[in-house]
């Protein structure tokens, strides 16, 4: 199986240090942020690996991964020309990955302690769709949160930042899908602020009641805040890769 990690972004609630690098390049512990999600895919038995990032990031990336050799894995790089939003970012893929293929995209600012690898054997056996994975958290109204089927234990729909959410699982950084998805990525429009949104993909799967879902049971964290750049950077400090 490939995986794409999105790596774009304007980095918007850590400016200022996002003036000058990109999100995924600053130090979580000892190793730029990117380096977790790579071998985190690597360490899950993926080892084929498109990045997506913006233009000025680009060098950074190959400064610090290069072909991904030294890492154990294959990389391709991909270049979104204007922050467009994760599902337009993920629509650059599209050439890379074979018409039938299975693959996994992880936003590149989504850390886990837990092997995934367990995941990925799930979703290989699943025959179409997608599978998200889901996080109890304390306050899910900083992500997407699923509305659960109490019948056929899919997901009936997700709710983007929700005011009032009605449970307290969000969904988190790594979805699976199969070549399905560019094709409904074509068929969404922007949201309100302006952005192709990777809900409105999930949402898709989730109508055609093909969106499944696995639970995380590890430690787990999006590093887009401060405050959880902080406690990554504490919690991975010891990270060998
Ligand atoms: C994105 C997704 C959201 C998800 C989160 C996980 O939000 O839109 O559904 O829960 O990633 O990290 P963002 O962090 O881009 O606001």
């Amino acid at each position: 199986m490939k995986a794409v990690i999105l790596a774009g972004g304007t980095g918007s609630r850590l400016k200022p240090l996002t003036y000058w690098t990109n999100k995924h390049l600053l130090p979580v512990g000892t190793y730029p942020m990117i380096c977790y999600g790579v071998t985190a895919l690597r360490d899950a038995g993926i080892r084929d690996i498109v990045i997506v990032t913006g233009r000025t990031a680009l060098a950074g990336f190959a400064d610090v991964l290069g072909s991904g050799r030294d890492w154990g894995v294959s990389l391709t790089y991909r270049v979104q020309e204007e922050a467009g939003g994760i599902a337009q970012a993920l629509e650059l893929a599209r050439p890379v990955i074979a018409s039938g293929e299975k693959f996994a995209v992880l936003l590149g600012d989504n850390l886990f302690e837990e092997n995934l690898g367990h995941f990925r054997e799930r979703f290989e056996r699943q025959p179409e769709g997608a599978m998200v994975l889901l996080k109890k958290v304390d306050d899910p109204r900083r992500y997407g949160v699923p509305i659960l089927s109490e019948t056929d234990g899919k997901i009936v729909r997700i709710e983007e930042k929700p005011e009032r959410p009605q449970t307290d699982f969000c969904v988190t950084g790594l979805y699976f899908y199969d070549s399905g998805v560019f094709d409904l990525i074509e068929n969404i429009s922007p949201s309100q602020r302006g952005e192709m949104e990777i809900t409105d993909v999930n949402n898709a799967y989730a109508i055609q009641g093909k969106l499944a879902f696995a639970k995380v049971h590890g430690w787990w964290t999006d590093a887009g805040t401060f405050e959880a750049l902080e406690s990554a950077g504490k919690k991975l400090k010891g990270f060998l890769p």
